[in-house]
């Protein structure tokens, strides 16, 4: 038994943030944003838009590209960072909204690679039998942790939502799925308040994400090229099996830096990074709904989805499609 992604929804808050927008902001430039990162705007949720509202949107694409309907659904799982409330969950949130009643609903947090924790946490109910139909959702508002006076942070993210339908499947589907984490970084990227710890700063707005930039660059070059060797060998690939590589969208740096780790074309990896910034948990699956909707992932073609994350946290999901 496999699980197959049938259906892929994205959503992106209306409101754009250009990199000149961002010059009257704090002291940077178009030039600069654009050669260190490849992003050139971002999305940004009103003040009154939750990260709930975001999923919500994808959700109904997705269920609609699959032809499910909400009620076959018995399984939630949202990925965030930026959940509307510390509870219920953002996806217990969303059951509400989508009027289903009862299947399990959780959120799952681990940052930028939240969507491929939670793609595997879903693969292994299906696996298992637990559930048949899972609506799996990356969902962030970024721009509510954000330091808006910090330039070394402030350009790089912005707001967003993905999800996919995956069914029980005879057909392969995932074909596996690596997750890792390694808590010794905590400190190279956080927002460092919270319900109990400096809870003061949550209080008065002041929890904000905090990175050291270059270190992180570093480690997600060189942990993702251990991903890709990693995923293909427990799959007893070559490279040359990848048609697609769905990346997170981080800079255009670091998905260059794979892209060569996998001798593989621009041409076959998906880029939103331009007009999307980093939507962290958001990103792979927008990236990959963006692919599928222009018709460039096919139906059983082999697709490798990564991403790296403040925990730290990385991982992949190797499927067809
Ligand atoms: N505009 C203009 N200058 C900026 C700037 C901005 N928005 N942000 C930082 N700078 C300055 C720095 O202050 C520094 O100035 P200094 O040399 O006078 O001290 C200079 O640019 C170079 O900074 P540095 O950190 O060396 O740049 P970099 O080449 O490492 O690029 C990042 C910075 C943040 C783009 C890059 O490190 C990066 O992408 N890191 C990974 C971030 C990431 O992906 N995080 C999420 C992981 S999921």
């Amino acid at each position: 038994m496999y699980s197959r992604v049938i259906g892929t929804g994205g959503y992106l808050p209306e409101k754009i943030l250009t990199n000149h927008d961002l010059e009257h902001i704090v002291d940077t430039s178009d030039e600069w944003i654009t050669e260190r990162t490849g992003i050139k705007k971002r999305h940004i949720a009103e003040d009154d838009q939750t990260t709930c509202d975001l999923a919500e949107q994808a959700a109904l694409r997705a269920i609609e590209a699959s032809g499910k309907t909400a009620d076959q659904i018995d399984l939630i799982v949202v990925a965030t960072t930026t959940a509307d409330k510390i509870f219920p969950s953002v996806a217990c949130l969303l059951q509400q909204r989508l009027n289903i009643h009862g299947c399990a609903a959780f959120d799952v947090q681990a940052v930028c690679t939240g969507f491929i924790y939670a793609v595997g946490v879903a693969d292994n109910f299906i696996k298992a039998g637990s559930a048949k139909c899972a609506l799996v959702v990356g969902a962030e508002t970024m721009s509510k942790i954000i330091d808006w006076s910090d330039r070394n942070t402030c350009v790089l993210f912005g707001d967003g939502a993905g999800a996919v339908i995956m069914e029980a499947s005879e057909e392969p589907g995932v074909l596996s799925t690596h997750l890792h984490a390694d808590g010794q970084f905590e400190k190279l990227l956080h927002v460092p308040a919270g319900v109990s710890h400096e809870r003061h700063k949550l209080l008065d707005g002041e929890a904000h994400l905090q990175m050291r930039g270059a270190e992180v660059f570093k480690m997600a070059v060189t942990t993702l090229g251990r991903i890709v060797d990693e995923t293909l060998e427990a799959n007893n690939m070559k490279k040359t099996d990848i048609d697609w590589l769905v990346p997170h969208q981080a800079n255009i740096r670091i998905i260059q830096a794979t892209a060569r780790k996998l001798h593989m074309n621009m041409d076959h990896v998906v880029v939103t990074v331009a007009e999307q910034g980093n939507t962290s948990a958001a990103s792979v699956p927008l990236a990959l709904d963006t692919a599928v909707r222009e018709g460039k992932i096919q139906k059983g073609q082999t697709v490798l989805m990564e991403a790296f994350g403040g925990g730290f946290t990385w991982g992949s999901v190797l499927m067809k499609y």
